[in-house]
């Protein structure tokens, strides 16, 4: 008859002792295992006479049950120690210095302006720019507008105080006087995008005072309608990268082209949201058309010699039906909320090989 009293001691001791569940689970198996001491023990019963049976039956039951707690017990001391070791080595040093945050972004209107300069580039355009203070001349006369020309009303234009010779200066209200300066300063071939800031008495949602345009010029002896919608179809499907996207020129009137047309883009309003692509609404993006006779002679061209194009772009309606902004205002609020939202990231410099 073996000393259970004895086992006993060694087992819990050696429970206690255990460092891991690994050796834990080796005094499990060394007590309790199929060829364990406590299950030895007990197929040893058999051949006991009934009492010491009975004696040592309970005591190693009670022995069994004690092991089995102790295990238990031990197992689950263990496990939290594990847990909590590896709390304290992930702990998080809330003390160091947050890593830095990217505030700024490119403001769409920034990054739409870079990419329409991006693709005309590549087709051999250059960038010139052009005062926003402009005087009533390059503004309105010499792009055909006669002083009594209804259309100088349609523009709503802001006016500064007039100078002492009584005349008034306006804020530009297109970026087409860029075509008259241009023309005066170079001959033709020319090749010009002008991408700046328009002002119009105008505020709604889709309206602001200050908005963008972007204008194009060409002048030389061959270019023809034919050209300008090449020019713009080109541009439409590598700005918008949208295969079969539907397109509609649309006969119009400006005093500084003949003929003039408006290019609509085929889109699809519900509600506040347009899904450009689809077939339903038409949304007029620019005006263009060949350049009037008499724009080029204003300018010092000959219109007998030369001919060309024009067109002028909103940046605000190619960017909002671009990347799906709904309102025009928060454009210019600088809310830096929505800014993260729709602006871009430094690295997202528009390419052609990239995409735009
Ligand atoms: N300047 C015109 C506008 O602001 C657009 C335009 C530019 C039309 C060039 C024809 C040619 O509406």
């Amino acid at each position: 008859m073996f000393n259970i009293k004895a086992l006993e001691t060694e087992l819990l001791a050696r429970i206690a002792r255990a460092e891991d569940l690994d050796s834990l689970e080796q005094i499990r198996i060394f007590a309790l295992g199929k060829k364990g001491r406590i299950t030895t023990a007990m197929s040893n019963l058999a051949g006991m006479n009934m009492n010491t049976r009975k004696k040592t039956g309970k005591a190693l039951n009670s022995l069994k049950c004690l092991v089995k707690n102790a295990l238990v017990a031990r197992k689950i001391a263990l496990s939290s120690a594990i847990l909590n070791n590896r709390i304290v080595a992930d702990r998080v040093d809330i003390s160091l210095p947050a890593p830095p945050e990217m505030k700024g972004r490119i403001h769409p209107i920034t990054q739409t302006t870079d990419e329409i300069v991006t693709i005309f580039a590549e087709m051999g355009f250059v960038v010139v720019e052009g005062p926003d203070i402009e005087s009533d001349y390059y503004n309105f006369e010499a792009l055909n507008f006669t002083p009594d020309h209804p259309a100088r009303q349609d523009q709503d234009t802001l006016y500064l105080k007039p100078d002492k010779n009584g005349k008034r200066k306006v804020l530009r209200t297109h970026t087409s006087p860029v075509q008259i300066r241009t023309m005066e300063k170079q001959s033709p071939p020319i090749r010009i995008i002008v991408p700046g800031r328009t002002f119009r008495s105008d505020h709604d949602a889709t309206h602001s005072p200050m908005f963008h345009q972007l204008e194009g010029l060409v002048v030389d002896k061959v270019s023809h309608m034919g050209h300008l919608k090449g020019c713009l179809i080109d541009f439409c499907h590598a700005f918008f990268s949208i295969k079969d996207l539907p397109l509609r020129f649309r006969p119009s009137y400006f005093p500084f082209t003949e003929p003039s047309a408006e290019l609509d883009i085929g889109c699809l309003r519900i509600g506040t949201e347009v899904k450009i692509g689809d077939y339903g609404n038409w949304l007029e993006i620019l005006g263009c058309g060949m350049v009037h006779p008499n724009v080029l002679h204003n300018s010092g061209i000959n219109p007998n010699k030369y001919q060309g194009f024009a067109f002028g772009i909103g940046i605000e309606r190619v960017s909002m039906l671009k990347y799906g902004i709904p309102d025009l205002r928060p454009f210019y609020e600088s809310n830096l909320r929505w800014m993260r939202h729709y602006g871009f990231l430094s690295f997202a410099q528009p390419t052609i090989a990239g995409g735009v």
